[in-house]
């Protein structure tokens, strides 16, 4: 069998997802159209070909710009179930989707708009195609931590259905010790935590997350590998790093895939997993991340067992549950 076969079979989980990066041209376009907006683009070709980017930054101007077609409840459903669908042709069978509140309560949308949309989409997922999902709620680094409180409160009605908090947007200049205050009422109230750093930022940025911000999960965290105590520690601890290669390319993290250190990591024994992070601004779902590292790589069919492995292992599911889909791997 085919490595790309393989990978097509395997039951895996994504943990490194921002439902607003999955939104597609074709459903901007659309979505647009409905609400009488202008677009900056004259096609959806226009809108593809406009996604060419040399650093975080120059992707964040057009995704949250993107973002801004999304307006009603059924649009966030529409958006949520759009994923869904491409989940269950990957195969992907459990995820945990980050959203932005922030970039829709400047807007003025509110909880009110998309958790319904959200909600009613993760729980036709369930029912349709068996597919567990969990929701990481994510402040922007870019504005103050007076703003992340404010989101915490407005969160309050729905505290229940989020299962994690975590921290996305700008990084550069925006360390993780300006959150830390709201990190720890966060996790008073009991949310699991997640951080981006070591995407664009300095190993002392993962440093700063782990220790201030009591993080269970690194998203990216790829630039660990410039501190070695840094690695020796989040290997030691089989801390989890959501790892997003095609993300990593198309932000110039790295200027090509072979150069990638997410296999060597993977090697040393770290707790690594596959993510595909914006799929529809970075050029590919799930397996197309999988399947470019094999490409790219010398991955081979073990590599690949494991990553599905981890995919679960640092998952926030129950252990009983992360056994069960573990069990179908071997
Ligand atoms: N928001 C969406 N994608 C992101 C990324 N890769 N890094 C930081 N913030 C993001
Ligand atoms: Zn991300």
């Amino acid at each position: 069998m085919s490595l790309s076969t393989i990978i097509q079979k395997l039951p895996k989980a994504e943990l490194h997802l921002h439902i607003e990066g999955s939104l597609t041209p074709e459903l901007m376009w659309h979505l647009a159209s409905k609400h009488s907006i202008t677009l900056p683009y004259k096609s959806i070709e226009e809108i593809a070909a406009a996604y060419q980017f040399t650093n975080l930054q120059s992707f964040l101007d057009i995704y949250y710009a993107g973002a801004g077609v999304l307006i009603d409840e059924d649009d966030f459903y529409a958006l949520m179930w759009a994923y869904f669908t491409r989940c269950h042709e990957d195969n992907v069978v459990h995820t945990e989707i980050m959203f932005d509140p922030q970039t829709h309560t400047a807007r003025g949308i509110g909880f009110d708009v998309f958790m319904p949309g959200f909600l009613r989409a993760m729980k036709d997922a369930q029912k349709q195609y068996g597919i567990s999902s969990y929701l990481i709620m994510s402040f922007l680094r870019h504005l103050p931590e007076s703003d992340a409180f404010a989101t915490l409160e407005a969160a309050k009605p729905y505290y229940s259905v989020i299962d994690a908090v975590g921290l996305d947007s700008s990084e550069l200049g925006h360390p993780p010790s300006k959150f830390e205050r709201v990190f720890r009422e966060a996790r008073a109230l009991g949310f699991k935590i997640v951080a981006h750093a070591g995407e664009e930022g300095p190993p002392e940025y993962i440093w700063e997350a782990l220790d201030l911000l009591n993080v269970d999960r690194i998203d990216h965290g790829v630039r660990c590998q410039e501190d070695e105590k840094l690695m020796a520690y989040i290997n030691a601890n089989q801390i989890p790093l959501t790892v997003c290669p095609l993300s990593n390319l198309k932000l110039c993290v790295v200027d090509d895939l072979a150069k990638h250190n997410i296999l060597s990591l993977l090697d040393e024994g770290l707790m690594v997993t596959v993510n595909s992070d914006d799929p529809t601004y970075f050029g590919g779902f799930l397996n197309d991340n999988y399947i470019a590292l094999c490409d790219a790589l010398p991955v081979t069919e073990a590599h690949v067992k494991q990553l599905a492995i981890n995919s679960f292992a640092a998952s926030f599911l129950p252990d009983d549950i992360k056994q069960q889909h573990i069990a179908h791997i071997h």
